[in-house]
């Protein structure tokens, strides 16, 4: 089990370079799997997550090389053609929830697929039954048997109107991907809006797929019969560069943040960290972040996009903490959201949770202390907790860390900040 040991009272001043964004790379991966062609894309952040989804696709018989481009991506080749085998096991879902976005792919080119449910995981219940009742809307048989969803569209699947009772990221992407080689027309409402589906769509209509009105809430898609070789470079990560933000913010710093439009996909984010006291300006290539010295309290409930992200709630948490007065977070999309809220306080937080929201009193500073990562966005608020304590901290449990930052400890020690790995 390896740990990070970081040593409060730094201030985060340097350059920071954002990687390809992990909610980008998945999908993207995962759509490989719609055609024979192959399917160039760069900018894969080193992610163990990426990893996860490359050998799912291995495992269903697909090979691709990894070339380094950087020590923060890659460039992947896949060759789908080989895919003889439809199945994601559990041993893959339970590691990763995205896994369930070859669901839709696999289902569309071969006509069968059987993937293992997720289940619940750290921050809700997270079902998947929407994800389901588009493809069964598209003409899939869906059966649950054994903890495995096993789908079946043996004539094919045929262009449908459906529309989400709910909005849903992944369920909105397994979906588009499936109806991009179904037969006919498509029209999905209440669609999410996330800049990284609309990263997928760009993807998938430069291989000859014919989607639009991704990014507004209502997605058409004609169908076609196969997908064409292509390359792509994706997205820049926005929750990546919002947490490098708020290492400024927290620590008195100034950052730039390097990777692209990284302003246009943050736009709620960087409202709310303007009324708390940070100072935005667009460089060249990215976004520059400034303290001004002061953390005042806001309130911020989290919303599907374009509203303020669930996956910046966390380490919003941590800033809001030491905040001259009161702040308010509604989490409204996940039920279990506040888990770092418990470790925050062992640092010496003030923080009541009551249901979906959290009262944070700030406090004068923070205490050093030995605390546990309970989950991906969590396990940086600890960091960022960390890196404005009084003292040394440990935050344990880093796999949650690795699941979906690059390099953490390379880009905050080159932004100044002794922070180490322990190895147990
Ligand atoms: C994606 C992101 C995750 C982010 C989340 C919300 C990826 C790989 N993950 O997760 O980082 O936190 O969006 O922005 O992109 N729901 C149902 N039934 C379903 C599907 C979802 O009830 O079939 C509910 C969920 O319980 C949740 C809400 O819808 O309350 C949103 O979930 P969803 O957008 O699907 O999240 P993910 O796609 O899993």
């Amino acid at each position: 089990m390896e740990k990070i040991r970081i040593r409060g009272g730094q201030r985060v001043n340097g350059v920071v370079p954002i990687s390809g964004a992990k909610n980008s790379a998945l999908p993207l991966l995962a759509s490989s799997i719609l055609s024979g062609s192959s399917l160039k894309l760069s900018n894969i952040p080193s992610l163990l997550d990426v990893n996860t989804m490359l050998s799912l696709l291995g495992s269903l018989g697909a090979t691709y090389l990894v070339s380094q481009d950087s020590i923060y991506s890659n460039t992947v080749t896949l060759e789908t053609d080989s895919i003889c085998r439809y199945t994601a096991p559990y041993d893959t879902v339970r590691k990763m929830r995205a896994s369930i976005l070859a669901l839709g792919p696999l289902l569309a080119r071969f006509g069968q697929c059987k993937v293992s449910l997720p289940g619940g995981c750290a921050i809700g219940v997270r079902p998947v039954d929407l994800h389901l009742r588009g493809l069964e809307a598209l003409g899939a048989k869906v059966e649950l048997k054994d903890g495995y969803i096993d789908a079946t569209a043996r004539d094919g699947l045929k262009g449908a109107d459906f529309t989400f009772p709910l909005v849903t990221v992944t369920g909105t992407e397994n979906i588009m991907m499936a109806a991009t080689i179904a037969d006919g027309v498509t029209v999905l409402r209440n669609v999410a809006q996330e800049p990284e589906i609309v990263d997928l769509a760009n993807c998938l209509n430069r291989r000859g797929a014919r989607i639009s009105g991704h990014g507004t809430d209502v997605i058409v898609i004609h169908g076609v019969t196969s997908l064409k070789e292509a390359e792509y470079n994706i997205l820049p990560d926005r929750v990546e560069a919002g947490t490098y933000a708020i290492a400024a913010g927290i620590t008195g710093g100034r950052v730039d943040l390097i990777g692209g439009n990284l302003a246009d996909f943050l736009s709620s984010f960087i409202e709310k960290m303007k009324q708390i006291g940070l100072c935005f300006s667009e460089i060249e290539n990215g976004l520059r972040v400034e303290s001004s010295g002061e953390i005042a309290p806001i309130n911020i409930s989290t919303e599907p996009y374009p509203g303020f992200p669930t996956d910046l709630q966390a380490q919003t948490m941590a800033l809001l903490c030491l905040a001259d007065g009161e702040s308010l977070i509604s989490e409204n999309i996940w039920e279990n959201r506040f888990m770092h809220a418990a470790e925050l306080m062992r640092m010496g937080a003030c923080i009541s949770i009551s249901g979906a929201h959290a009262h944070v009193k700030g406090v004068k500073q923070l205490r050093g202390a030995p605390v546990m990562a309970t989950d991906l966005r969590a396990s940086f608020s600890l960091v960022l907790a960390a890196l404005a304590a009084d003292d040394y901290s440990t935050v344990d449990r880093v796999y949650h860390l690795d699941r979906g930052y690059c390099c953490v400890e390379k880009k905050l020690a080159d932004c100044g900040v002794v922070i180490e790995r322990i190895s147990e």
